[in-house]
């Protein structure tokens, strides 16, 4: 078989990364794992699903996730909920993905003896950043969220694998994606589609919580060259340094997309929201020598132009199942987003 297993394949990264892969390296035998819960769609994966053969399953369904990891080369694992605000309001389907699943995946990869596993991390583990600090691989976990600390569970799950029963696992912790097929709850789209209809832009709070954007992209390459080059039970931040205030990003959509800044609506800030995420990256810099490609400015206008030609992809989403989650969180407020 030999057969690498990307599982949250459908989702925002997981497809990205599929569709990279089938053009970068197509000599790989990819097998394609997701659940397809609200944020899997397999629309992502329409270019390349005669390249790949596509699983339907739980990753913490042992029995199913025997049969697909069986004779494995690896696993790279995406899949996880990912919306902070969604963890704020059951933190449950956080826990099932997030951690039991990685544990599932890790014992697997352990009793079926698969060479290698990799876990993708979030900057969010390390909670909020004082203005002067850049954080390290080695500095404390401090997450804020559901969601972050159910992330930092599951590297905390692949230490004690990797110490314990010397399972080969990596991590890495990437900072705040954006690109093409990312979900519109996602404040990167969810601003794009909502200028495109002339709708309010909600920004939590004063807008000065600042974020590392880093292309998805750029993120496939790092997670490629953690993969191909990183080494066993080590961490491997990855980011860009393209600091950047909520509110001067907002401002910035507007410009590129020429709309105005009466859209702009404060609304009250998320409890437990995170000031600032910053990452040192010298480690996956100077020891693999990645590097990002893509500045701010050119991501941004090529992800503009990809909501732009698939308007039909997001208008989708955002009158189905998304519509019934929104009005139920949000009633008649626009949702702000992170
Ligand atoms: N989006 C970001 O900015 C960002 C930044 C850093 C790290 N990450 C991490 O990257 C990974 C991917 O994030 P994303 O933004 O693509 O998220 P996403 O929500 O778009 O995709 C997650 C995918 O996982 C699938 N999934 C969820 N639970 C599953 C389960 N139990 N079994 C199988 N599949 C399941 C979903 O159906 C979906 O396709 C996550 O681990 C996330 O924590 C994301």
């Amino acid at each position: 078989m030999s057969h690498l297993v990307i599982t949250g394949g459908a989702g925002f990264i997981g497809s990205n990364f599929v569709n990279w892969l089938c053009r970068e390296h197509p000599e790989h035998d990819l097998v394609v794992v997701d659940l397809l819960t609200y944020a899997g769609n397999l629309a992502n994966l329409e270019s390349v699903l005669d390249q790949v053969r596509f699983e339907k399953a739980d990753i913490a369904d042992a029995d199913t996730m025997r049969g697909i990891l069986d004779g494995a080369v690896g696993v790279i694992n995406f899949a996880a909920e990912s919306h902070v605000d969604r963890s704020l309001e059951s933190a449950a389907p956080f826990l099932h993905s997030n951690v039991t699943g990685v544990q599932v995946l890790l014992d697997l990869v352990r009793e079926l003896g698969i060479p290698r596993f990799l876990q993708i991390g979030t900057d969010e583990v390390y909670g909020s950043t004082p203005a002067d600090v850049r954080f390290s691989e080695g500095d404390h976990l401090n997450p804020s969220s559901p969601y972050a600390a159910s992330k930092a569970s599951a590297d905390l799950l692949v230490n004690a694998a990797v110490r314990t029963w010397g399972v080969p696992a990596l991590i890495t912790r990437a900072s705040n994606n954006y690109g093409p097929w990312q979900f519109p709850e996602k404040l990167i789209p969810l601003m794009i589609t909502n200028i495109v209809e002339g709708r309010p832009l909600p920004v939590y709070g004063d807008g000065l919580q600042t974020r590392e954007w880093l292309h998805v992209i750029d993120h496939c390459t790092a997670v490629w060259a953690v993969w191909t080059g990183g080494e066993i039970g080590t961490i491997y931040n990855v980011g860009t340094g393209n600091d950047v205030a909520n509110i001067d990003l907002v401002q910035g959509l507007i410009d590129l997309l020429g709309a105005s800044e009466d859209l702009i609506t404060y609304v009250e800030d998320r409890p437990g929201h995170d000031r600032r995420y910053a990452l040192d990256i010298s480690r996956l810099t100077t020891e693999l020598g990645w590097q990002p490609q893509i500045s701010l400015e050119e991501g941004l206008n090529g992800t503009i132009e990809w909501y732009r030609q698939n308007r039909a992809w997001w208008e989708s989403i955002k009158s189905g199942e998304y519509r019934e989650y929104y009005e139920r969180m949000y009633g008649d407020r626009d949702q702000p987003a992170e």
